[in-house]
């Protein structure tokens, strides 16, 4: 059979029915007796693909608010007929554009159109790009750090009001259900009707704006305007005092890291051990040593653990491109402890990175979604009783899992979920105010949205020592003191 591109979609970790890709692609889909199904999708990426399957097995009824709305063009009433503004958009795996769509409308009375001051690039942005989380179509409007003024406001908006500078929650959360009420805003129950998700994770998460219809498909602030759905709830001012410099990264990055270190248990005289020295990793450090941590131990392969060492002299660091032969981050770690290794250990990198051939292959086929070498190394670095935390994006399955060294051991493995922002985010905006720390630790560029796409590839790639942006807009107020200068690219 003439099979002219092989697209493999592991049909058991999307929990995708193999017959209903099928009837979707009946002349380019092969079935196979091991429930994998290969097909030739040509042009069309899994991420692509799994959103056609999603519209085909149809949205749930629990969400409040109106699902795939990704970017103002999208629907009749959701985007101005007169008005224009630029935004960054996912075009296809790898590829991401800065394009000029209609400014966003008004289409729920709580709904907040949001003037966008302040954005910025995170690591989650890099596994749409990559096309690792799926459910992306092309023209989808990126972004989920986001701060701004507000613009206009629904008829029952009542908190927030024209002309306010405010930060927005990178979930959109309504506010009243069984998780909004503890503050749980990641997990709202009404802002996210993906059927997909909710089969193939058992729940779902809330939606979440620039994140792929995966999340509800909410248009993201990698723009000069967005639509903020529940504007009172997701939206928190700012105060005269906290420039959007450091206010934006509420959005996310602070209550992640906040909530890793927390909710993963660091305690008073821990040694804390850290895998990735990216902004989250960098937080998760600061907030480890806030939280009483007596030692903290960074772990990655590159600039990165000198960017931070260099912020923070007396951490430790690992760059495990530079082990010696014979060496590995378990062994390094035990010898740094004791022998016992970390009290502590806390993923901040993601399940996409694979570091040998075989979970590179494996994820490549199909047969996995994540590699578990990151999970297992921090399973068996770890002291016995000692606890592990997951804040690093993992989507589905994954092979090889040291299930044996986590049992025997009593290693407590907690997957910190997407952060609960609205639970911390007040404290945190009270600690800013206190000095108690600065974001801009992270911030090593000064960037403008028009550049936003090069910006990507240059995260991605680690260039320029980028470790974090601030990217600003036509609306934005000169940089504040401890800014970076802006970088034209
Ligand atoms: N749970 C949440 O709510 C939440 C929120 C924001 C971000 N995240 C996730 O947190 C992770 C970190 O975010 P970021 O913005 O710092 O990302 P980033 O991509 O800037 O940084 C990740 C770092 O991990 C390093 N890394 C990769 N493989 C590694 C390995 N095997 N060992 C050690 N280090 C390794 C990379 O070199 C990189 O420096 C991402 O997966 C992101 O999606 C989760
Ligand atoms: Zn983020
Ligand atoms: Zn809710």
């Amino acid at each position: 059979m003439y099979l002219p591109r092989l697209y493999v979609i592991d049909c058991r970790s999307l929990y995708l029915p193999p017959a209903l890709i099928y009837k979707l692609y009946p002349t380019k889909t092969l079935l196979l007796p091991n429930t994998y199904l290969t097909t030739d999708i040509s042009t069309m990426a899994m991420s692509q693909a799994a959103y056609k399957a999603e519209q085909a097995i149809g949205h749930d009824d629990n969400s409040l608010t109106a699902q795939d709305i990704t970017h103002p063009s999208i629907a009749e009433g959701t985007g101005s007929k007169t008005e224009t503004m630029k935004a960054l958009a996912w075009m296809g795996k790898n590829k991401v554009e800065i394009v000029t769509v209609p400014k966003p409308l008004i289409v729920e009375p709580k709904d907040v159109i949001l003037k966008i001051t302040g954005s910025t690039v995170c690591g989650s942005d890099l596994h749409l790009l990559h096309g690792t989380v799926v459910e992306l179509e092309k023209g989808d409007i990126l972004g989920h750090e986001f701060c701004g003024i507000v613009d206009e406001v629904g008829p029952e908006v009542t908190k927030v009001k024209k002309g306010d500078r405010v930060v927005a929650s990178f979930q959109i959360a309504c506010g009243s259900c069984y998780y909004c009420k503890q503050k749980l805003s990641s997990q709202c129950e009404k802002t996210n009707s993906n059927t997909i998700e909710n089969g193939m994770y058992g729940g779902r998460t809330a939606g979440m704006f620039g994140y792929s219809h995966f999340t509800g498909g909410f248009a993201g602030g990698q723009s000069e305007y967005t639509r903020v759905p529940f504007g009172d709830v997701n939206l928190l001012p700012l105060p005269d005092n906290v420039p959007d410099e450091q206010g934006l990264f509420l959005s996310d990055v602070l209550a992640t890291s906040w909530h890793c270190v927390v909710d993963t248990g660091v305690k008073k005289g821990d040694v804390v051990a850290i895998w990735g020295a990216g902004p989250i990793g960098q937080m998760a450090a600061e907030f480890s040593l806030i939280n009483g941590a007596k030692r903290v131990i960074m772990i990655d392969s590159n600039w990165r653990v000198d960017y931070v060492k260099d912020k923070y002299p007396h951490i430790d660091t690992i760059d495990f491109s530079k082990l010696a032969k014979g060496e590995s981050v378990t062994s390094k770690l035990k010898e740094m402890c004791d022998n016992r290794g970390p009290d502590v250990s806390l993923e901040c990198a993601a399940g996409e990175y694979a570091k040998g051939w075989a979970h590179y292959f494996e994820m490549m086929l199909g047969l996995e979604t994540d590699t578990s070498e990151l999970v297992n190394e921090m399973i068996t670095s770890t002291r016995n009783f000692g606890s592990c935390g997951i804040t690093g994006v993992y989507v589905g399955f994954t092979n090889h899992f040291n299930i044996g060294s986590l049992m025997e051991r009593g290693i407590r493995l907690i997957g910190n979920g997407q952060a609960p922002v609205h639970k911390y985010w007040e404290a945190l905006l009270s600690m800013i105010q206190e000095k108690k720390f600065d974001p801009l630790k992270m911030v090593s560029h000064r960037v403008r949205l028009e550049d936003l796409d090069k910006v990507y590839y240059k995260f991605e790639a680690k260039e320029d020592g980028m470790q974090k942006v601030f990217a600003e807009t036509r609306f934005s107020a000169p940089a504040c003191e401890g800014s970076p200068a802006l970088t034209k690219f």
